[in-house]
């Protein structure tokens, strides 16, 4: 089992173990939560956010010297210069309550305030976890009764990005559309009372259809899917089905297909420039889910790559489409701010070879339009159509401008 995958599966575990489940006693006597009006948008998050988060690497075992060391990094490596901006810390940074209710730190984090200034002495921004339910859904303190008090604690602290997790509050209420939509509302509207500007990212797994209410609760982003697993099939199968929902994303608010797991070991190079190719054209948030003292060379290509950077922090945020299907092959369009267009071919089987005919993607696009590949960094002779070999997994992202 790879480790990522053990650590999570270990996380779980324990906290089913250190705490104690809320009952359907619980369940049965809070109906439902009280209604919320709609929480109007935050202007954040006008492209999809980039950054890291603790989860797939570290799961339960993350740390403030952890998220220190990250932040480093991430200056240290470029990733901070080319985008990657969020520092989130997820799940398990948690403690308990004192007596006037303000939530606290466990002893793996300590004074989360100096964290916060030390990440943003670095030029980065942080972002923290937490959940509606009274437990979060590795069991640490969740938010429910709190919204108020907790949006206020994190503004105090210096948070710029909160992940709302569903999870927790199955516990306590039926789980309905709109008991999501108006625990979701609470916190989204708590966050604007508090006044400091903070993404907002709902999780859960595409219950209800979220990407078509998700902008109602304020939020910025959320999770169309189950977690994420460091596989070929976990990866792929997210990343393809977003491109049904691409309707429902856009400028402020993206749907979330979930984490990136480039570098953590379970997939090959290929399926990992898949994964950040993939991502690119959703658009989809690009959120480094690895190790970032200890990427190799090819991780720290692919993440860094500025050029599908460029792809997915497209100012129009216009989502990609499917051109068309050539066997295992499928060739994906996305419209640039610019007027050029990218294609992306990605090879869902074994090695491939794909091709386009220039006038495929319109009448601009002719033997005088301007091609470049953007994982090879060249030219490409515009003069006969093009033709690419990808192997199993991979994929290849042109971009096009119109000729002259
Ligand atoms: C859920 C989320 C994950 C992670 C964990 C933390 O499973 O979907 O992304 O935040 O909770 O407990």
């Amino acid at each position: 089992m790879p480790s990522s995958m053990f650590t999570r599966l270990l996380t779980a575990v324990l906290a089913f173990a250190a705490v104690p489940v809320i009952g359907p006693a619980v369940a049965n006597e809070l109906a439902a939560p009280p209604a919320v009006a709609p929480v109007p948008s935050n202007g954040l998050a006008t492209t999809p956010p980039m950054g890291w988060n603790s989860w797939n690497h570290f799961a339960g075992r993350i740390t403030a010297a952890d998220v220190r060391a990250m932040a480093d990094a991430m200056v240290a490596n470029g990733m901070r210069d080319a985008g990657y901006v969020y520092v989130n810390i997820d799940d398990t940074w948690e403690g308990d309550r004192n007596a006037a209710g303000d939530i606290g730190t466990n002893a793996k984090f300590g004074d989360m305030k100096a964290l916060a200034d030390y990440v943003h002495s670095r030029g980065l921004k942080l972002g923290i976890y937490s959940s509606p339910g009274a437990k979060t859904c590795a069991g640490f303190v969740g938010s429910h009764g709190h919204e108020d008090q907790d949006a206020r604690q994190f503004a105090a602290w210096g948070v710029d990005y909160l992940k709302y997790d569903y999870c927790g509050a199955r516990d306590i209420y039926p789980v309905t559309q709109r008991n999501q939509e108006m625990l979701f509302r609470k916190m989204g509207a708590a966050l604007r009372a508090a006044g400091r500007p903070v993404v907002y990212s709902l999780s859960q797994s595409g219950d209800f259809d979220i990407w078509r209410w998700g902008p109602q609760t304020g939020a910025n982003l959320w999770r169309t899917t189950p977690d994420i697993s460091d596989n070929w099939e976990s990866m792929s199968q997210r990343g393809f089905r977003q491109l049904d929902l691409s309707a429902w994303s856009g400028p402020g608010h993206w749907s979330d297909p979930d984490m990136l797991e480039i570098g953590n070991g379970g997939m090959s190079t290929d399926e990992y420039r898949t994964q950040m190719s993939l991502w690119s054209m959703l658009p989809a948030p690009l959120l480094a889910g690895n190790d970032l003292r200890t990427m190799d060379p090819a991780t720290r290509d692919i993440l860094l790559n500025r050029e599908v950077i460029a792809v997915d922090q497209d100012s129009a945020g216009r989502p990609a489409r499917r051109l068309e299907r050539q066997g295992d092959v499928e060739v994906l369009v996305r419209d640039m701010a610019d007027g050029s267009v990218v294609v992306g071919f990605f090879n869902r089987g074994e090695k491939a070879t794909a091709r386009l005919s220039w006038q495929t993607l319109g009448s601009r696009f002719g033997k005088s339009a301007q091609a470049r590949d953007l994982w090879q960094h060249t030219a490409i002779d515009t003069g006969s159509p093009f033709v690419t070999t990808l192997p199993r997994h991979g994929a290849t992202l042109i971009r096009v401008g119109a000729g002259q």
